[in-house]
This record gives structure tokens, sequence and C-alpha cells, in this order.
């Protein structure tokens, strides 16, 4: 099945060969070909130009997209879509005055996420977190990795990483997977961090790597959470298991856990809030990718990410959405990108690169998705007419999409 896209008045993210990221200046450039045609066979991207120098060739459908323009689908590399239930009543009790950390510490929180999760079936999670896939999917996203770490038991944990494998399957959205056991100590080890970890270390992390149900390991290094010589152990032993790391870090403290990401040859650091000129140095000459998460800074009224400082200093920068019920309820990457621009000072250039092949390589797939090259997936936005891609960012809360491809099919 072949079909062919004509008179796109700007086909965004164009690369010859498959890129591995941008960084620095560099994210400024966005290639892209006006006037062009792209042509896909079945799942894959077979070959785009410029109007001029369409081929002769037959095709089974063709479509005319005057003043439409077509970018490679949102890549969102962080998210915990995988949940059970809702935190209403948290976000009521934050717009009364009690903080994030305040609710956390009255065993709100991730311990509230994981107490719903724990009482429902596998069959219910599915269906509760199949609805946000279809979302994010609309909303234009064609590449997820999902996080583990609302079970918090060994019994709940596999329950999630198996819906989330279940997910994988049945949609045509590229999903990774990561164990993120140590989130948040669980009730039954309160005053026995230790005896937790070990209970991940031992038993949990031993059953996820048999079933072979994660692609990554994470840990929230974070004060009142888990320690960097917590972080460390975890990773050590996730190694063992071909488990790469992909962490949060720096959200609410700078305590060292870029450093250990770093050293620990992680994919990825999240959140990044709390930067220091030295955390900014230490991912320099690394093959670590920092991840911005702008509307968890936004629902939360916390700092964002100083992605300005971070580029400037020569470093790329993805952008995801950290979809989840207590920090970000919200997976719209129209909006990461808009909230990017708007509050980061990222140009619509930065912040396309950033959510597409920055995020992509966040979630070692830059082979195969986050630009329109030939032989990567037929992943793809078509947008209403706009007179520019910089009107995507431009229209914040809303979005410009009128249909998104996802391996070949509309959705
Ligand atoms: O990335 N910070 C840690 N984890 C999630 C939020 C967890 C929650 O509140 O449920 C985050 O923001
Ligand atoms: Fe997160």
């Amino acid at each position: 099945m072949t079909t062919l896209f004509t008179h796109i008045k700007e086909l965004i993210q164009v690369e010859e060969y498959p890129n591995k990221m941008v960084s620095g200046a560099e994210m400024k450039l966005l290639p892209t070909i006006k006037n062009a045609f792209l042509l896909i066979e079945n799942n894959t991207i077979k070959k785009f130009g410029k109007m001029k120098d369409l081929p002769t060739i037959k095709v089974d459908k063709s479509m005319n997209l005057e003043g439409k323009m077509i970018l490679p689908t949102w890549c969102d590399s962080h998210t915990h879509i995988v949940y059970a239930g809702n935190r209403e009543q948290e976000f009521i009790d934050r717009i009364n005055g009690l903080s994030y950390e305040e609710i956390a510490q009255k065993g709100g929180g991730i311990l509230n996420s994981a107490h719903q999760l724990q009482l429902i079936s596998e069959e219910e999670l599915y269906q509760q977190s199949s609805k946000r896939l279809e979302e994010i999917m609309k909303l234009g996203t064609g590449a997820v990795e999902i996080k583990s770490g609302y079970g918090l038991t060994k019994e709940a944990e596999l329950k999630m990483l198996r819906v989330i494998k279940k997910l994988n399957k049945n949609y045509p959205i590229a999903i990774k997977a990561t164990y993120l056991g140590a989130h948040a100590v669980p009730v039954d080890y309160k005053n026995n961090k230790k005896g937790y970890l070990d209970l991940v270390i031992n038993e949990i992390l031993p059953s996820v790597a048999k079933e072979n149900l994660a692609d990554f390991i994470d840990v929230f290094c974070e004060k009142g959470y888990f320690t960097v010589e917590d972080a460390e152990r975890l990773l050590k032993a996730g190694e063992k298991y071909g488990l790469i790391p992909k962490i949060h870090v720096n959200q609410f403290h700078a305590i060292g856990g870029v450093q250990a990401g770093v050293k620990f040859k992680a994919l990825s650091v999240d959140h990044l809030e709390e930067m220091r000129t030295e955390d900014i140095e230490s991912l320099k000459d690394s093959q670590t990718m920092p991840v911005a998460l702008p509307s968890c800074s936004y629902f939360l009224g916390i700092p964002y990410t100083p992605a300005r400082k971070m580029i400037d200093a020569g470093l790329p920068l993805a952008l995801a959405s950290d979809y989840n019920p207590g920090s970000t309820p919200s997976g719209n990457m129209n909006f990461v990108i808009s909230t990017a621009c708007i509050k980061m000072k990222m140009t619509p250039e930065e912040a396309i690169n950033a959510a597409t092949i920055n995020g992509a390589y966040a979630m070692n797939l830059e082979k195969t998705h986050g630009s329109i090259c030939k032989g990567k997936k037929a992943n793809f936005i078509i947008t209403e007419q706009i007179p520019s891609y910089g009107f995507i960012p431009y229209s914040f809360g809303n979005h410009k999409i009128e249909a998104v491809y996802l391996e070949g099919n509309p959705i």
C-alpha cells in the first residue's frame, strides 16, 4: 500500500540519514522543505522531496495537502500514564495552600496512587490507561515511554509493567517501558528504606527482567525519597540485567543525581528544575540527554528547567510531558512545546527538535522515530492550514492538528 502526499506547504524535520540528537546552537536549526511531497509505503517513509522533483509513480492513494504542513509525531520520553483513579483532591488541597511536599508527607502523593493501584485489577488498570494512551495519540504523540512506580509491591509493579506490555502489543504507538521501583518508600517500609531497596533489588528486579518487562530503570533521586547512594546501588543492580538508567533528578533539590546519571551512562536525566553550574558542566561531553518537563513546572508552580542556560552551554535538551496523576495530569505535547517557548524562552525550532528527534534519542528510538527520514516509521502529524510552523507553539492551549498517522495509517 503506497500513499503520496503532495503540495505540502512545509515538510518539517527532514533528515537524509537518521541523526543521533541535536545540541547547542544546532537546536535552532530545523531542517524543512517547502512545497514538498511525501511518499509512504505500508508503515514506512519511502521518499520525500520538493514538488518539482516529484517522480511519475503509480500509487494506491494520493492526497493534496495545499496549505498544510507535515511534521514527525511527538516523542514523549517521560510519562507515568499507567495509573489508577486520580488525585483531584490533592489539586484542590494545593489550591487551598498545601504544598506538593506537604501532601506527600501526610501520606498522599505517590503513596495515594499506589494505594489506589493496588486495589484494582490488571484489566481495570488496562482500561483506564488505554484511554489516556488513545488521548495522547490523538494529540500527535507517536512514541512514548511509560514508567511503573505506582505499585510499590512486587505484585502491583508487575501488574503495571504487564499493562504497559499489553498496550505496546495492542496499539500502533511505539512504547518503551521503565521499571521505577524506587519511586517512593511504601507504607509497610516506612522506617526501613533499606529493606525496601533490598526487596526491589533482590525480588522485584529479577522478576521484571525474567518476564522481559522493562527497557529502562528509573529512581526518584530526591530529598525525602532516595539518596544518590540509593540511586547508585539500584542502577548498579539494574546494569546486571541490561536495564539502562533514565532517572528523576533535581526536581526540588540538586543533590548530585545528575552526576550519578552521567556516571552510570544514563540515557537521560529528567526534571532538572534545580540546576547548579556544576550540574550543567557534568552533562557536557556525556551521552546523557537532559529532559525538561515544563507541564510539571506549570502545574506545580515550581521553577522551569533553565533551558536557555543549558542550550547556550552547548547541551542538547529533550521535552517530555511527565503525564501522571500528581504533578502533571496532562500528556498534551502541543502544550509542552508552547510552554517551553513561552516560559523557557526556547525558539519554536528548539522546542520542535526537543520534542521530536531528541525525545526519540531519550528512548533509544532515534533510528526509527523523531524525523521525516527514509526508512523511518511513517509517523507524522498533518497540520491544519497554518501560516508557519511557529503557529504550533504560538497557538497555546490549542492544537493545529488535522490528522495523525501512525505506522502509515490515520488514527
Ligand atoms: O515525575 N517526581 C516524581 N514522580 C512524578 C510525580 C509523582 C506523583 O506525584 O505521582 C513526577 O513528577
Ligand atoms: Fe516523572
